[in-house]
């Protein structure tokens, strides 16, 4: 077998449940299946189906009843009409309290099968098989679940735990290079925040001279789930450290909406961490030599390092949900490459002005 437990999450009243990362999915999903379980619903996405295809005529051989269902890929299919497509073909067919989703796919089919189990017969259990690294180090773990709604992004959906997770190594293969920078973006995210060894290993991984195939290793990835994991135990409601995460989406999120979403996510996470971690330069409260080494890490991986717009192109998308043009925007920013601390009112964000922003935005 080539799988291994990376780790296993305890966040709150949820039972714990391990994180495995291999290249043997559907030996996962044989593993982790229950014997009350009777039915499956195998999830996924037009681009992972491919992945969740030997899964399903696996638990087919095993006896277990399943249905495939297959969404469109994209953001478009997280919301209340793919909720509802969703449910009503699981109830068309007859899926009960008994019946246990497998998600295969990336954050949006994770996100929306979840959010479908969490409140499906008031709650059934489900399996996560992550195919894009973004779900792998981040979107997979957590237990948070969502669709988007005309308002904003994941504005309607419940905490609901999966039962076990898979990191799918092998459906890497598949992954377009440009999806693997928008989690290699995410993975620069957690080293910032809470490992150096990690940063160290990414430059390495990526420098000059290195004959990587793009795909990260596996330790590389397990050490990115890590992290997510204590990230998620020490904070399992939300309620205060998790905002650490939000490390270059305060600007990430205003770059995104200023242009109308054609910067993917990932590059947006890229300059955003530029942007405030320049912030925290001009404040005295980061060394300049570290962030050039931020901005050497990124380069290196291919991706962005300043906005795309004028700051004033993206002014009212930080301004957007608050009510006055001058409130006070939070951005949750390191202290030096991995480490970040509560301040000293346990916040773990600090109030940024739109003028220090501004001043931020080029070097
Ligand atoms: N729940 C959470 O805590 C959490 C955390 C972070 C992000 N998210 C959510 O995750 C989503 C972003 O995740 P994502 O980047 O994985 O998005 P995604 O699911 O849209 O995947 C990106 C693209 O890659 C394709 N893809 C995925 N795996 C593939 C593979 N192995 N081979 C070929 N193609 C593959 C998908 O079909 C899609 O086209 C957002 O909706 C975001 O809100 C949730």
């Amino acid at each position: 077998v080539t799988s291994r437990r990376i780790t296993e999450v305890r966040a709150g009243s949820a039972a714990p449940y391990p994180v495995f990362i291999g290249d043997e999915a559907t030996a996962f999903v044989m593993d982790a299946w229950q014997p009350g379980w009777t039915r499956a619903v195998v999830v996924a996405d037009d681009n992972t189906a491919v992945h969740a295809q030997p899964i399903a005529e696996a638990l087919r051989a095993a006896g277990i009843v399943t249905s495939q269902q297959r969404i469109a890929p994209g953001e478009g299919s997280k919301t209340r009409a793919g909720k509802a497509a969703l449910e009503d073909a699981m109830l068309a067919e007859g899926a009960d309290r008994k019946s246990c989703i497998v998600a295969v796919g990336g954050g949006v089919v994770l996100d929306l099968a979840g959010f479908v189990a969490g409140t499906f017969m008031r709650g059934i259990p489900h399996l996560f098989v992550a195919t894009s690294l973004l779900a792998q180090v981040d979107a997979a773990l957590g237990g948070k679940t969502a669709i988007n709604t005309p308002a904003g992004k994941n504005l309607v959906g419940v905490f609901h735990h999966p039962r076990a997770v898979y990191v799918d190594t092998a459906a890497l293969d598949t992954l377009p290079a440009s999806e693997m920078r928008n989690g290699l973006a995410e993975a620069v995210k957690h080293a910032m925040l809470w490992d150096r060894a990690l940063f160290a290993q990414l430059m390495g991984w990526s420098g000059p001279g290195q004959t990587n195939n793009g795909r990260p290793s596996e330790a590389l990835i397990a050490r990115c789930v890590a992290i997510k994991a204590e990230v998620v135990e020490a904070d399992a409601r939300d309620e205060g450290m998790r905002n650490i995460l939000n490390y270059g989406h305060t600007v990430a999120h205003a770059i995104e909406g200023a242009s109308h979403g054609a910067v993917p996510h990932g590059q947006a996470v890229a300059i955003g961490m530029v942007v405030e971690t320049r912030l925290a330069v001009r404040r005295g409260d980061f060394a300049e030599g570290e962030l050039k080494e931020l901005i050497a890490l990124l380069e290196q991986l291919g991706l962005p390092t300043s906005p795309p717009c004028a700051f004033d192109d993206a002014t009212r998308f930080f301004a957007r949900d608050k009510k006055t043009e001058d409130a006070v925007i939070h951005c949750a920013i390191p202290q030096a490459i991995g480490r970040i601390a509560a301040g000293d009112d346990g916040r773990w964000t600090q109030a940024v002005s739109l003028d220090e922003l501004r001043a931020s935005w080029t070097p």
